[in-house]
């Protein structure tokens, strides 16, 4: 069975858009070792991303990424089981965000845009995945 983790944190000044591509080179070179999928959402202040795959080795990634100094306070959003992966083409795809005016959101209604809106700014604990998936189609 395959599990999916869903984390937000807030990015650090050092994390260039250089780092960005650095994590990304990374990501590509490692998770498909691991038979790790998902997507790295990322604005000019946080990231939101999604890693699917068996939850030892998504765990284990996620414990190791925690550490890095490109983000912080690293928060967990949900983990578990998944009947299939959302994202089973991306070793990690990723996307720019603007998470200040959410013009990214344009193509959703606006109940999903507060749910995202909220999920972003870490006051709600909901399933953000038909967001985030919506995003990528
Ligand atoms: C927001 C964020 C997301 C990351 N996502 C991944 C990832 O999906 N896979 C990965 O291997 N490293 C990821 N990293 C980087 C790891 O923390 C670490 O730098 C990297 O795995 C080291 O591997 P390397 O020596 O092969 O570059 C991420 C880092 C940050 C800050």
């Amino acid at each position: 069975m395959i599990s999916q983790l869903i984390y937000l944190s807030l990015r650090t000044p050092e994390c260039t858009d250089d780092e960005i591509k650095k994590i990304l080179d990374s990501a590509m070179r490692n998770n498909g070792k691991h038979n790790v999928t998902g997507v790295l959402l990322y604005s000019q202040t946080k990231f939101l991303q999604v890693l699917e795959g068996e939850e030892d080795e998504i765990v284990k990634l996620y414990e190791s990424i925690k550490t890095d100094k490109r983000h912080r306070n690293v928060i967990m959003v949900s983990l578990k089981p998944i009947e299939e992966r959302f994202f089973p083409s991306w070793q990690m795809g990723s996307k720019m965000i603007n998470t200040e005016t959410y013009d990214f959101l344009t193509k959703m209604n606006s109940k999903e845009q507060d749910e995202f809106r909220a999920i972003l700014n870490g006051e709600k604990t909901g399933d953000p995945i038909n967001v985030i998936n919506k995003l990528f189609k």
